[in-house]
């Protein structure tokens, strides 16, 4: 039988997530494989979360590459070869080729530190924070080829504090993160979900 639940895992950085997801499936809450990881940055701290739990790296590097479209086509690729039914950025600083999302058709992931639509793009804490707004959170979200629009799978909200700093509210956030992710790819995986207009319905 086919393994219906292979991830790929997207990464630029840190790699939090990743080990969110990585700690779900060790802990039998997500039930997956995660079949590669692949950073566009060699110094991608993720790299090594992936390597201590055994599971197979992938450099690649887009300045290796002469455009998006030849960069996602290498992407696709590696994550083809591996028979990865989702594809999953957690933080993978790149913005995605429709090539990329139409060879993934509802097939990618991505979690996002703000309430969408609020806030799109680079520093979603930060930028509520800034605005003052009272309630933000993560967004676990369907990729199109729009920035950060995609449909909404799970959202969890925080509440800010006046004493909260950007920093002490960006911990907060990824905090559910870490829990929203895993549970995100899961209702994904088991499928029973359809969209309607921009809606994620699970029936
Ligand atoms: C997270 O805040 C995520 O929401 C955003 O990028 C950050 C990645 O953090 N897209 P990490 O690498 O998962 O620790």
């Amino acid at each position: 039988m086919t393994d219906k639940r292979r991830l790929g895992v997207l990464i630029s950085g840190r790699g939090s997530n990743l080990q969110a997801i990585i700690d779900a499936v060790a802990a039998g809450r997500l039930r997956a494989t995660i079949a590669v990881v692949i950073a566009n940055k060699a110094e991608a701290g993720g790299l090594e979360c992936a390597r201590r739990a055994g599971i197979e790296t992938v450099v690649l590097e887009h300045t290796a590459y002469p455009s998006r479209e030849a960069y996602d086509a290498a992407l696709v690729a590696e994550l083809r070869l591996r028979d990865v039914q989702l594809a999953c950025l957690a933080g993978f600083m790149r913005l995605l080729s429709a090539a990329f999302v139409e060879a993934f058709p509802n097939r990618i992931l991505n979690i996002h530190p703000s309430l969408l639509p609020a806030f799109p793009g680079l520093h979603g804490q930060d930028q509520a924070w800034r605005h003052g707004v009272k309630i933000t959170g993560a967004t676990v979200h369907i990729v199109t080829p729009e920035l950060d629009a995609g449909p909404i799978v799970l959202q969890a909200s925080v509440a800010v504090d006046d004493a909260d700093t950007a920093e002490t509210l960006a911990a907060r956030i990824l905090v559910e993160e870490h829990r929203i992710y895993p549970l995100a790819i899961g209702i994904m995986l088991d499928g029973g979900w359809r969209i309607e207009g921009r809606r994620f319905i699970r029936s």
